[in-house]
């Protein structure tokens, strides 16, 4: 049985009682329990060892690290992903870029960018050839963080592209033009295998797929894999899937537990062991312009996407992660999930 190191696993374990022993006639102490034998407990330890961790810093790449995070798929939790493991690499001491590419402006949002129709953006980036560095934002409250946003005017760009010179490669070129030192670049893909995720897949080397854990989690992922060879054969030799993210993942069902084992025979090595819980706190996050890490830093959700952080980070420079505890997950007797199709 695989070991599937889970953070949200203390969160959602049965809540064990206080101990009571008997200590004569009427004497009743209640014990009590060590730290780590409550939820609470375990939240507090695991923060705290996730702080102590921060102080320290993180091994930071030789060269700029570009990673698209993109999955056809609506609402798996890319734009989630990629804001939170944005400013938990900033935490972390990384600089760190965000390039919004879906004309939600989703991430532009929950980063508490502003991004109405008049703001510089990707878009001009991309069809009017504007250097990326007159539209990239500090992002308030995390130093190092940064965004270029995207507007409305996005929504267009995907049938502007058609007829423009090197339409698949603006944003490669916009890149390597951008003299700013960065650690990381993380982008943002509107859940399509249009022009703009082409760009993205163009302009990185590592792509980074959020996977929902619920029913039909690898429907669709074929395609996305197929763009992947594809543009790895004609346009972009580096390009490889270098990471799976599990998102929403329950600990409560079986069927949680079940896809990630799905997806883990599936992926293997690049499915990181950690994997982000279902967690109130990171939906609400966003509609206060904040990453769940300066909104509520000692939540799960928090805690998660720092440890998928440390971890992208020292696959990154080859050095094993440890995990914080391992979480055993539950096997299933049946696939419920569809396979890759
Ligand atoms: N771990 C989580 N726990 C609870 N809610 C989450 C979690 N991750 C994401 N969500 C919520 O799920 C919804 C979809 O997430 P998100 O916007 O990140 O997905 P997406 O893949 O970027 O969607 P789209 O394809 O529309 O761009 C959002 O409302 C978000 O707040
Ligand atoms: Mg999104």
């Amino acid at each position: 049985m695989r070991s599937d190191a889970n953070i949200a696993g203390p969160m959602t374990d049965p809540v064990p009682g206080p101990r009571t022993e008997s200590m004569g006639e009427d004497v009743s102490r209640e014990t009590p329990p060590p730290m780590d034998d409550t939820p609470i407990g375990r939240a507090a330890q695991l923060a705290v060892e996730a702080l102590g961790r921060a102080g320290e810093g993180l091994p930071r790449p030789e060269q700029t690290r570009i990673m698209v995070v993109a999955n056809q798929k609506g609402g798996v939790g890319k734009t989630t992903t990629t804001v939170n493991l944005a400013a938990s690499l900033a935490l972390h001491g990384a600089r760190v870029l965000v390039v919004d590419l879906d004309p939600q402006g989703n991430a532009s949002t929950a980063l508490g960018i502003d991004h109405h129709a008049e703001v510089p953006s990707i878009y001009d980036v991309l069809v009017d050839s504007r250097p990326l560095s007159e539209v990239v934002q500090p992002v308030p409250d995390v130093e190092g963080l940064f965004c270029a946003p995207a507007t409305i005017d996005l929504a267009g760009a995907e049938i502007e592209l058609v007829s423009l010179v090197a339409r698949e490669s603006r944003l490669q070129r916009a890149i390597q033009a951008y003299e700013q030192p960065l650690d990381y670049i993380l982008i943002d893909c509107p859940p399509s295998l249009g022009l703009l995720t082409v760009n993205a897949l163009v302009a990185g080397a590592e792509v980074l797929i959020p996977i929902q854990c619920e029913y039909y989690a690898l429907e669709g992922l074929g395609q996305l894999l197929r763009n992947v060879d594809l543009v790895r054969g004609h346009l972009n030799p580096n390009l490889h899937v270098s990471t799976i993210l599990l998102t929403m993942y329950d600990g409560r069902t079986r069927l949680a537990s079940q896809v990630a084992d799905e997806v883990r025979s599936h992926f293997g090595d690049e499915v990181l062991r950690t994997s982000i819980p279902r967690s109130v706190r990171i939906s609400e996050a966003p509609s206060y312009g904040q990453t769940v890490l300066t909104y509520d830093p000692g939540s799960s959700g928090a805690l998660s996407y720092f440890e998928a952080a440390r971890e992208i980070a020292l696959k990154g420079v080859g050095v094993s992660y440890d995990a914080p505890h391992a979480h055993i997950g539950a096997q299933g007797d049946q696939s419920m999930v569809e396979g890759i199709q």
